[in-house]
């Protein structure tokens, strides 16, 4: 057998060598929050909804390479609660409609599993939006600056259209160009709307919030044609 032998929570599973815990993680068949993560782009290790514990060490699963031999715990209560407050902190600066009923988005979908409810996000809003693309509009209120959307369209997609602005809990992401959307560098390939957790990026009308439904990793088929590097 290739690879490297790990235990995930008692299960031994192969993976790649250089692969990192999350996908040790996933290859035995657990869901792990990842909020800032996506295994089409490297991982930013921003957002600590991952930690793990390997080896008797807490570390966040996304950035942390498997070693041969290697022991993690996923489901102990200290993790569960570690994993729980990072989620809190990010969904405490959104509005309580990024976790209405039925909305299809990953975040909304790892606080269903946390049980964590609307009156956990707390912030009025009022940061706007972008409504100026014809295909992609932004919603800055449910803007977490995860950064998913600037690796997909830089490290994927080749595009450098998007970077993340502002300070602390107020960072959103913006065009690199600086102005509306419509005139930015976008060419429109649907990555940023894939891969974002919240729905901030989305499709604008009524179809909004469709594309960003959240697939668990190891649901997803991935296709690739000529015109963009994304994937669908
Ligand atoms: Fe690992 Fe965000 S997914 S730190």
């Amino acid at each position: 057998m290739t690879g490297i032998a790990v235990e995930v929570d008692g299960s031994g599973v192969h993976v790649p060598e250089g692969a990192s815990l999350l996908t040790a993680v996933r290859a035995a068949g657990v869901e792990l929050p990842a909020l800032c993560s996506d295994d089409r782009f490297s991982p930013a290790g921003s957002c600590r909804t991952c930690l793990v514990r390997a080896d008797g060490r807490i570390v966040a699963a996304c950035v942390t390479p498997a070693s041969a031999g290697s022991r993690l715990d996923t489901a102990t209560d200290d993790l569960a609660q570690l994993r729980r407050e990072a989620v809190e902190v990010i969904v405490s600066a959104l509005p309580p409609r990024a976790l209405a009923d039925g909305n299809p988005s990953e975040l909304a979908h790892v606080c269903r599993s946390m049980e964590i409810g609307p009156e956990a996000a707390q912030r009025a809003g009022g940061r706007g939006g972008d409504d100026s693309h014809a295909y992609v509009h932004l919603d800055r209120d449910l803007c977490i600056a995860c950064g998913r959307c600037v690796r997909m369209c830089s490290e994927v997609q080749g595009t450098f259209a998007l970077t993340l602005v502002g300070r602390g809990s107020d960072t959103v992401v913006a065009p690199g160009t600086g102005g509306p959307w419509a005139e930015s560098d976008c060419v429109a390939c649907g990555g940023c709307v894939d891969t974002c957790p919240t729905g901030a990026i989305n499709q604008p009308g009524p179809g909004r919030g469709l594309t960003s439904a959240f697939h668990p990793a190891a649901a997803r088929t991935r296709t690739t044609c000529g015109y963009c590097g994304v994937g669908c």
